[in-house]
């Protein structure tokens, strides 16, 4: 099969490996000279690292390396029966790509997109069979996290999105099937993990690290909060943020947090800077951050529970939350429960699936914690969804 990808950024980059690994011949097709030569040594150096871990042996990487064409122009994507663009994140600069990129191409090619926050019928509107085009989002990095969420836009045969599933499926890659709405699955689902725990913050209830610590102790999340929007960058996730609240027409839900807004302005953008939430050198974290912003609220932190207590809350809290953002998710038909579920373990790592999380921890518990936050606050961020409501009163579990 002959896979062109557009763009051999990170994201390309990765794609390009996942499909050349597979036994895919890629074109892989950039306007940049540097972007294409970083990407072939980048994979040099990826594929060098496996052999030395006793993963794949020098024919692999061989043969990994024979099935990549690096190509300066788009017409030499012209043989390809999949194309993924993973260009700059910019509609109208995608929408020029697709239409000249369906002059060249075969009638029956499937022309997809890797975007993270653009609807795919405003980028099949470019093409003249926009039935032909498709979402099919990796995660970074696009070799190692298993998800591949897929989309079809309200333009897309079945026909095509059948085909994208199973090629998708053929990479060895868990597709997860979503509604072309903003956020897809994980970057809605996920909201949450960021938003309510920079609101615990911003209440004073506690700092960065007892927050962190509180999701990795209590819940078994891999990182925290602050440490994962520090990782991802706190620019590119408050935009993320923002863009999925503008999307919703400011549901209140997805707000994004000053701090955040104010972290990034300052250039405190996380690990990349060497300075977000916390500290970094080059081996890694070393000390929390010890912005004013912090020291609000130590000394604004009275009556405090007892620090496992605590740990306890601030846990239940954000999960109630999550498991309410997958509840609805269903609910509003934007995926499968198995998909949502298999979403945010391979997709981001989670511990455990939400709705899974909702079957133990019980409808009833979902339901009285939300509900006790909206007493609380009033505020419509923490209304429960009419799903998790009915399916308590009605005494039934997401899974068996
Ligand atoms: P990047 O900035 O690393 O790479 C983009 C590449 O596209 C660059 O090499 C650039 O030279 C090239 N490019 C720009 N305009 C072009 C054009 N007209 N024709 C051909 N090449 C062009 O970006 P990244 O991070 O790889 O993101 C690409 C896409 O993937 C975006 O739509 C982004 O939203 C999406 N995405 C990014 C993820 C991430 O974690 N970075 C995760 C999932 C999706």
């Amino acid at each position: 099969m002959n896979i062109g990808i557009i763009g051999s950024g990170t994201m390309g980059s990765g794609i390009a490996q996942v499909a050349a690994s597979s036994g895919c011949i890629v074109k892989l097709f950039d306007t940049n000279q540097k972007a294409l030569d970083k990407s072939k040594t980048a994979l040099e150096k990826v594929l060098s690292r496996l052999i030395e871990k006793g993963r794949i042996d020098e024919s692999e990487k061989s043969r990994i390396q024979n099935n990549i064409f690096y190509v300066n122009t788009l017409k030499d994507l012209s043989d390809s029966n999949l194309t993924i663009e993973a260009i700059v994140e910019n509609l109208e600069i995608k929408k020029k790509v697709f239409s000249e990129l369906e002059t060249y191409v075969s009638n029956d090619c499937i022309i997809a997109s890797n975007t993270s926050s653009l609807s795919i019928a405003s980028i099949a509107s470019a093409l003249q069979k926009p039935e032909r085009c498709i979402g099919i989002h990796f995660f970074n990095p696009a070799p190692l996290m298993r998800l591949v969420e897929v989309i079809p836009a309200i333009q897309t045969s079945d026909e095509i999105l059948e085909k994208s599933v199973q090629i998708i499926s053929d990479w060895k890659k868990t597709v997860a099937v979503a509604k072309d709405t903003p956020g897809f699955i994980v970057n809605r689902v996920a909201r949450p993990f960021y938003g309510e725990a920079l609101r615990i913050y911003e209440e004073g209830i506690a700092d960065f690290e007892t927050i962190d610590n509180a999701m990795k102790k209590v819940g078994g999340f891999r990182m925290g909060p602050f440490e994962l929007m520090d990782f991802i960058g706190n620019d590119v996730n408050y935009t993320v943020t923002e863009t999925v609240f503008k999307a919703f027409y400011f549901d209140p839900r997805y707000k994004p947090a000053f701090t955040q807004q104010r972290f990034s302005e300052a250039g405190y953008l996380g690990r990349k800077s060497g300075k977000g939430y916390y500290n970094y050198d080059e081996n890694g974290r070393v000390t929390p951050n010890q912005a004013k912003e912090s020291q609000i609220v130590t000394s604004s932190a009275v009556e405090r529970p007892h620090n496992s207590e605590l740990l306890e809350q601030i846990f239940e809290r954000i999960l109630a939350m999550l498991i309410n953002e997958a509840a609805d998710a269903l609910f509003l038909n934007i995926a499968s429960a198995e998909d949502i579920d298999n979403a945010m373990t391979k997709g981001v790592n989670y511990p455990k699936g939400l709705l899974a999380w909702a079957d133990e921890k019980g409808m009833d518990w979902c339901v009285n914690t939300l509900d006790d936050l909206y007493n609380e606050y009033h505020e419509d961020r923490y209304r429960c969804s009419p799903l998790l409501r009915k399916m308590n009163r009605e005494n039934k579990t997401f899974f068996n």
